[in-house]
């Protein structure tokens, strides 16, 4: 028996690791372990919930005293840490959050596990889910790999290129069997709708204004997110100590050209008038120190370790419009409360 700390693991990526890890591993324990922030959501595991292999922890991976004991009493063989403040337009608004969580959390984690596996690290692994916004931007052509050097933009992805260095420096420093992925755009159920897709989905749906930063000119690859928590599987269980990999689609959108595909697919899903739901469509104010373009060159996972992904994008977002179509309850309770004055104060002024 394998006891496995997932940590963030009711966010949007992190449910979908639980849930792989939950489902194809019965053998394994999972404790998952988040603060339910606003982006932390246990409706996202209801199927899971009562599995005999699932266990939840509430807590915040800041306070270090409680991950000390969370380790002590728990004694955990390996750690797929996901938690972390992931939106880079809150990053710009509280770029202290994104420190506390991702820097300092991600370091109160790699000493509670150095501190706990005092050194015998041969059957013991800590993965860190990182993004391809580490690497900064891109111009017209080129892709990021693994030796793409740092350079950081936003709040957001420096406190995530911070942790990254953390986590490579506890592997050459005290010898602890580290993994790291980077990744790109995610996309799929469960997304929280303050990121592009979730939001556009639930503005279209509402007849609401559609926000494109700028032109709309800024490119993303985007990935399913279960090809995302494929490739997490993948490489926790294949990777050499110490490795990196690149992950993504292979599939880069203008944003601009994303929305006008998902406003079709709105109109037709939603017996819409073809051509209505583009109407929606509102240029706004661009986002400060906007990444132009990400590409992810994943060529060493897939050589490496086999991994591709599996479905195509236009099928991909079908899918995920059908989702939130089918899941209004969900989209519903997500979108109360505290969302309402986020985006009242994100979108007011733009
Ligand atoms: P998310 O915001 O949906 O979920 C984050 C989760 O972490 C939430 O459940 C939240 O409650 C929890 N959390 C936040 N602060 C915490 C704390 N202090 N202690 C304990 N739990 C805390 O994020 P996501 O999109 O699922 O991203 C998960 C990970 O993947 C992040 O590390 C992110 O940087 C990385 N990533 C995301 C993407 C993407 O497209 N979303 C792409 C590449 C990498
Ligand atoms: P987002 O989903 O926030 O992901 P990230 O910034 O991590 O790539 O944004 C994806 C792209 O969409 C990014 O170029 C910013 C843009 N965007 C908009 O144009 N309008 C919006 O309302 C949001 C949230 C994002």
């Amino acid at each position: 028996m394998k006891k496995i700390l997932i940590t963030g693991g009711a966010g949007f990526i992190g449910s979908h690791v639980v849930r792989r890890f939950v489902n194809t591993y019965p053998d394994y324990h999972i404790v998952n372990l988040d603060k339910l922030t606003y982006a932390g959501n246990l409706a996202n595991l209801k199927d899971v919930e009562g599995k005999p292999n699932y266990q939840f922890v509430k807590g915040d991976i800041v306070d270090a005293e409680f991950i000390d004991a969370l380790f002590e009493q728990e004694g955990f063989d390996a750690v797929i840490h996901l938690a972390a403040e992931s939106h880079v337009d809150r990053s710009i608004v509280s770029p202290l959050d994104f420190v506390m969580t991702n820097v300092v959390g991600t370091v109160n984690l790699l000493n509670a596990a150095r501190k706990n596996w005092k050194g015998n690290y041969s059957s013991k692994r800590f993965y860190h889910v990182s993004t391809d916004e580490v690497y900064g931007t891109l111009g017209e052509t080129g892709m990021f790999t693994e030796d793409t050097p740092y350079d950081p933009h936003s709040p957001y992805s420096a406190s995530k290129a911070s942790s990254d260095h953390f986590v490579r420096a506890y592997h050459d420093t005290y010898g602890i069997d580290v993994v790291i992925s980077n990744c790109s755009n995610n996309y799929g159920s469960y997304h929280f709708p303050e990121k592009l897709i979730p939001l556009a989905i639930n503005n279209i749906k509402n007849n609401k204004p559609v926000p494109v930063y700028g032109k709309g000119e800024n490119v993303r690859d985007w990935l399913w997110v279960e090809d995302h928590a494929r490739a997490i599987d993948v490489i926790f269980h294949n990777a050499a100590a110490g490795t990196t990999y690149n992950i993504g689609g292979h599939n880069e959108w203008k944003n601009i050209d994303l929305i006008r595909l998902l406003c079709r697919i709105m109109d037709q899903k939603l017996g819409r008038e073809p051509g209505t739901s583009e109407q929606l469509i509102t240029f706004v104010t661009d986002r400060a120190g906007h990444d132009l373009r990400y590409a992810i060159d994943s060529s060493k996972l897939q050589k490496e370790l086999g991994w591709t992904p599996s479905l195509q994008f236009e099928e991909g977002l079908e899918k995920t419009v059908d989702w939130y179509l089918t899941n209004e309850e969900w989209l519903n309770d997500v979108t109360s409360g505290h969302y309402q004055a986020y985006y009242e104060e994100q979108y007011a002024n733009r």
